[in-house]
C-alpha cells in the first residue's frame, strides 16, 4: 500500500506547532510540485469535460464538485508521472503516520465566473449561507435523509490542497476561519465521550454542529488563502472552511480556479479526534 520511500526533506520544526495553533498550513513554491501540476492538468481538464461528469456541476454550473475524480495512485502518480513531492509530503508522513500519505483519488474542484449562481437543487437558506457565510463546513459530515440530518461519515485524516491554476486573490478563494479546528474539537470530544467510536457514524449530530460554527464565526478570524502554482496547503480536518463568492472583478484563465483535494480517510475513527 505504501510505495518506496521518498527523498526525506526537512520540515520547519515550527511547522507542526502552527498546524495546531491555526489549523492550516501553506508550503512555499517547490518547482518539483509544479511538474506534477503540469502533469495532472491535462488528466484533470479531460476529466472535468467528460460527459458522465457533468453532474458534478452544481451552483448553476459555476462550481464543478468532483469529488475522487482525479486518477491517480495512492502516492499521487497519474500514469507515469511521478509521484507528489515536497515539504508537505514530508510533514504528513512524519505526523499522519496512520495515514501517512496514502492518498484517495483527488477531488477537482473548480469554480468559474459569477459562483455562486442559485440552483434547484439548492434550498433558499442554503443559497444565503454560501453566499454569506461561504457555505463554511467542516468536511466529512454528511447530510442525510429529506430532513438534511448531519452524521460523521468520512472521518477524513486531513485535506491536502494543490492549486493547479493561476487565479487572482478574488476568484472564488479557499476561505478558513483559523483556529476553528481547537474549538470543533473540544465540543466533538465533549459531544462523543459516552459514546464508543463504533456508534459515533449513527449519532445525529447536527445540532452541535450548527452551534460550534456560531461560536467559530463569533471567535476566529476569517481568512482567504491566497495560493499559486507550485504551491500547497494543508487544512486541519477538523478546521471550518468554505469558498469565497467570486467577485465581478476576478480573472481566472478558461479552466477557472481549479485545486485538487486529497482527503484521505482515517481506518480508526478514534483518530478524528486524538491524532495532531
Ligand atoms: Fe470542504
Amino acid at each position: 500500500m505504501y510505495g518506496p520511500p521518498l527523498q526525506s526533506i526537512a520540515v520547519n520544526t515550527d511547522s507542526l506547532g502552527q498546524f495546531r495553533d491555526v489549523g492550516w498550513l501553506h508550503f512555499g513554491f517547490d518547482p518539483n510540485l509544479l511538474k506534477w501540476v503540469d502533469h495532472a492538468l491535462p488528466h484533470a481538464r479531460e476529466t472535468v469535460a467528460a460527459p458522465e461528469n457533468a453532474e458534478w456541476l452544481r451552483c448553476g454550473g459555476t462550481w464543478f464538485v468532483g469529488v475522487n475524480l482525479l486518477p491517480n495512485d495512492s502516492r499521487g502518480r497519474i500514469e507515469n508521472s511521478d509521484s507528489i513531492c515536497g515539504e508537505v509530503v514530508s510533514f504528513l508522513e512524519q505526523n499522519y503516520s496512520s495515514v501517512g500519505f496514502d492518498l484517495d483519488q483527488a477531488q477537482i474542484s473548480v469554480c468559474y465566473p459569477g459562483y455562486p449562481k442559485p440552483s434547484a437543487s439548492e434550498s433558499d437558506s442554503a443559497y444565503r449561507y454560501r453566499q454569506n457565510r461561504d457555505a463554511a463546513h467542516i468536511d466529512g459530515l454528511l447530510a442525510t435523509g429529506t430532513n438534511r440530518r448531519r452524521y460523521l461519515k468520512e472521518p477524513h485524516a486531513y485535506v491536502l490542497g494543490i492549486p493547479m491554476t493561476d487565479f487572482c486573490a478574488d476568484a472564488a478563494p479557499p476561505v478558513i476561519w483559523e483556529s476553528s479546528h481547537r474549538i470543533a474539537r473540544t465540543r466533538f470530544r465533549e459531544f462523543f465521550s459516552d459514546i464508543p467510536p463504533e456508534k459515533w457514524s449513527e449519532v445525529d449530530l447536527t445540532d452541535i454542529y450548527q452551534a460550534l460554527r456560531i461560536e467559530v464565526f463569533e471567535q476566529c478570524p476569517r481568512k482567504r488563502l491566497q495560493l499559486k502554482r507550485g504551491e500547497s496547503f494543508l487544512v486541519h480536518r477538523l478546521t471550518l472552511h468554505g469558498i469565497s463568492p467570486w467577485a465581478e472583478t476576478a480573472t481566472a484563465g478558461p479552466d477557472g480556479r481549479m485545486i485538487c483535494y486529497f482527503r484521505p480517510k482515517f481506518r480508526n475513527l478514534q483518530d478524528w479526534l486524538c491524532a495532531p
